[in-house]
C-alpha cells in the first residue's frame, strides 16, 4: 500500500507530540535549504517540513522546487518559529514528481485573476482558487443535504433534449450530420433532421424544469442539479454558456410557498458554508477587501464578505411586486437624474441588471424577491394571475436579486390549467404537438405546483465574493472561449 498519508488540514488540528506521520503534497516554497512549505489542497495552510541540515546532498535539495510533489515522513513537534503551530521534522523525503521551476507558470507571488484564468489548469494550486473551489464543493454538498433532509428526490434530467424549456431560442445544436454541405435536405432545401442521430433536431438543455415537472407530479418534491447550456452572446461577469443549475419542483406549492422555500434554501447553504468553511471564507473576505482598496470609495461594498453573509442570514428578504418595483425605480433620484443607462419606460418593461442592482444595493440594501411580472416578458409555463386589469396581465413569477450579483434565482408557480396553458403556448408559438408529454401532466391529475432555478455559479460568486463568474467554475465556457 502506498497511501497512508494524513491530510494537512487534519494534521494541523492535532497537538504535536512527536507522532510519526506521512504527508504528500506540492511544494509551495523552499527556504534556506531547510524549510519546505508543503500544501496538499485540503487547506490553504501549509505544513512546514523541516529538513535536517546535512542529511541530503545538494543535488537532491535542488530538486525540491516550487510545485514539485513530495512524500514526507517524519515526526510532528511544536514549532520553534513564529507563524505555525507545528513543524514536521522529516525522517524521509521522497520526490514523487520533479517540477522545473523555470518553466512552472506560477511564481510564488501574487498573480492577477486574469492571468490565472489563462492558467486555469494550475490555478487550483493558488490560495484564492483553493478557497473558492472548496467553498463551491461545500455549497454543492449543502444543496443535496438540504433537499435530502426535506425528502426531495434528486432527479437526473436529460442533457440532450428536443425542446426549448425557456422558449428563448438560445440553444446549442446537437447533431451528427456533416457540416460540409452534404447533409440530407428536404425538398424546400432545409436540413432533413429525420436523418440525424435522434431522428429529429436536438440541442443541449437550457433547463431541466419541464422534465422536473413530470417528476414533481409523481414524487411530489424533486430537484435537479446539473449542467445547463445557453448560447446567449452575453460577455459579462455573470454569464456562462455552460453553467450549473439547481431546479427544485414541488407539487402542491403556490408562489408564496415557492418563495419561502427559496429563501430558506439560500440561507441554509450559506449557513452551511459559514459553519464548515470559515477559514476559506475569512481568506476570501480579506482578498476581497484588498481588491476593493483599488476601487474609488463609492464603488466599495458597505460590508465585508462575512458581514454580508451574516446579514443575509439574519434578515428577511424584501418581497415586492414587479409593479411596486417599477414605481420605486420611476420615483428614484437616480432615474430623475437620468443616471440609468436604460430608461425606465414604465410598466411592462423588462428590468436590466442595473435596475435590479439599484433596488438591491441602493434602495433596499438586502436581497429582494420581485414577483408577479408582466406575462409578456416571462416564459410560457408561468401561471397567469387571475383578476388582472386589461393590458396588465401578470404571471406568478418570482426572481430573487442578490447584492453585487443581481438575479440569482428565477422561478414561478406553473400554469396547471390545460386550456390556459395551451392558449398561452399558441400565442407564444411554442410547438404544442411536440410537447404532448408535458401537457399530459395537466390532463391526468393536474395540481398546483411551482419551482425555481438557482444559478449555482452566481450563488458561489455571492458566497465567495468573486466578482467574475469565470473564477468560480473550473473551466469556464464563454463566447469565444472553451480552453481546457
Ligand atoms: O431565470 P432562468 O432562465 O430560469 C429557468 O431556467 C427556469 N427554468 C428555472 C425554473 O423555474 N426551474 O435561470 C435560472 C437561474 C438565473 O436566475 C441565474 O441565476 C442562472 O439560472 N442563469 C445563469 N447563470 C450563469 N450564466 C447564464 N448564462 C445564466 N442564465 C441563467
Ligand atoms: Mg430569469
Amino acid at each position: 500500500m502506498f497511501n497512508k498519508r494524513i491530510k494537512v488540514k487534519e494534521l494541523l488540528a492535532m497537538e504535536p507530540q512527536g507522532q510519526e506521520v506521512t504527508v504528500m503534497g506540492w511544494v509551495r516554497t523552499f527556504r534556506n535549504n531547510q524549510f519546505i512549505a508543503l500544501n496538499d489542497g485540503s487547506t490553504n495552510n501549509n505544513i512546514q517540513v523541516v529538513v535536517e541540515l546535512g542529511s541530503y546532498d545538494d543535488e537532491f535539495l535542488k530538486r525540491i522546487t516550487t510545485s514539485a510533489s513530495l512524500k514526507v515522513t517524519g515526526t510532528i513537534i511544536p514549532s520553534l518559529g513564529k507563524g505555525q503551530k507545528m513543524d514536521l521534522k522529516a525522517t524521509s523525503i521522497e520526490i514523487l514528481g520533479d517540477s522545473d521551476a523555470e518553466k512552472y507558470p506560477l511564481q510564488p507571488k501574487k498573480h492577477s485573476l486574469e492571468f490565472l484564468r489563462e492558467k486555469a489548469h494550475l490555478r487550483f494550486r493558488t490560495n484564492t482558487f483553493g478557497s473558492v473551489f472548496r467553498v463551491r464543493h461545500a455549497l454543492a454538498f449543502a444543496i443535496h443535504k438540504f433537499f435530502n433532509e426535506k425528502g426531495f428526490v434528486y432527479m437526473h434530467t436529460p442533457i440532450i433534449t428536443a425542446s426549448d424549456a425557456e422558449g428563448a431560442g438560445e440553444m446549442f445544436r446537437v447533431t451528427t450530420l456533416p457540416l460540409d454541405g452534404t447533409a440530407p435536405k428536404n425538398e424546400d432545401g432545409t436540413i432533413n433532421f429525420k436523418e440525424d442521430f435522434f431522428g429529429r433536431s436536438t440541442n443541449l438543455t437550457v433547463s431541466g424544469q419541464l422534465e422536473g415537472e413530470l417528476g414533481a407530479t409523481a414524487f411530489g418534491d424533486i430537484y435537479t442539479f446539473g449542467p445547463t447550456f445557453r448560447a446567449e452572446n452575453s460577455n459579462t461577469a455573470r454569464h456562462l454558456a455552460e453553467f450549473w443549475m439547481i431546479e427544485p419542483e414541488m407539487a402542491f406549492y403556490d408562489l408564496e410557498d415557492n418563495m419561502n422555500l427559496a429563501e430558506e434554501f439560500i440561507k441554509y447553504i450559506i449557513k452551511y458554508a459559514m459553519e464548515n468553511n470559515r477559514e476559506d471564507l475569512e481568506f476570501l473576505a480579506q482578498r476581497l477587501a484588498e481588491e476593493e482598496k483599488q476601487l474609488p470609495q463609492d464603488k466599495r461594498s458597505e460590508m465585508g464578505l462575512i458581514e454580508k453573509l451574516e446579514f443575509v442570514l439574519n434578515n428577511n428578504f424584501e418581497r415586492l411586486t414587479y409593479t411596486d418595483a417599477i414605481q420605486i425605480l420611476k420615483d428614484s433620484n437616480h432615474n430623475k437624474k437620468k443616471k440609468f443607462q436604460y430608461e425606465i419606460t414604465g410598466w411592462g418593461m423588462d428590468l436590466q441588471s442595473e435596475h435590479e442592482r439599484y433596488l438591491v444595493e441602493k434602495h433596499f440594501k438586502k436581497p429582494v424577491i420581485l414577483y408577479n411580472y408582466p406575462a409578456a416578458i416571462k416564459a410560457f409555463y408561468m401561471r397567469q394571475n387571475d383578476g388582472c386589469a386589461e393590458g396588465q396581465q401578470t404571471v406568478a413569477a418570482m426572481d430573487i436579486l442578490a447584492p453585487g450579483i443581481g438575479e440569482i434565482v428565477g422561478g414561478s408557480q406553473r400554469e396547471e390549467r390545460l386550456d390556459k396553458l395551451e392558449a398561452r403556448m399558441k400565442e407564444m408559438h411554442i410547438p404544442i404537438e411536440e410537447m404532448w408529454w408535458y401537457l399530459d401532466t395537466r390532463r391526468f391529475g393536474t395540481v398546483p405546483h411551482a419551482g425555481f432555478g438557482l444559478g449555482f455559479e452566481r450563488m458561489v460568486q455571492f458566497v465567495t465574493g468573486m466578482t467574475n463568474i469565470r473564477d468560480v467554475i473550473a473551466f469556464p465556457r464563454t463566447p469565444g472561449s472553451a480552453e481546457f
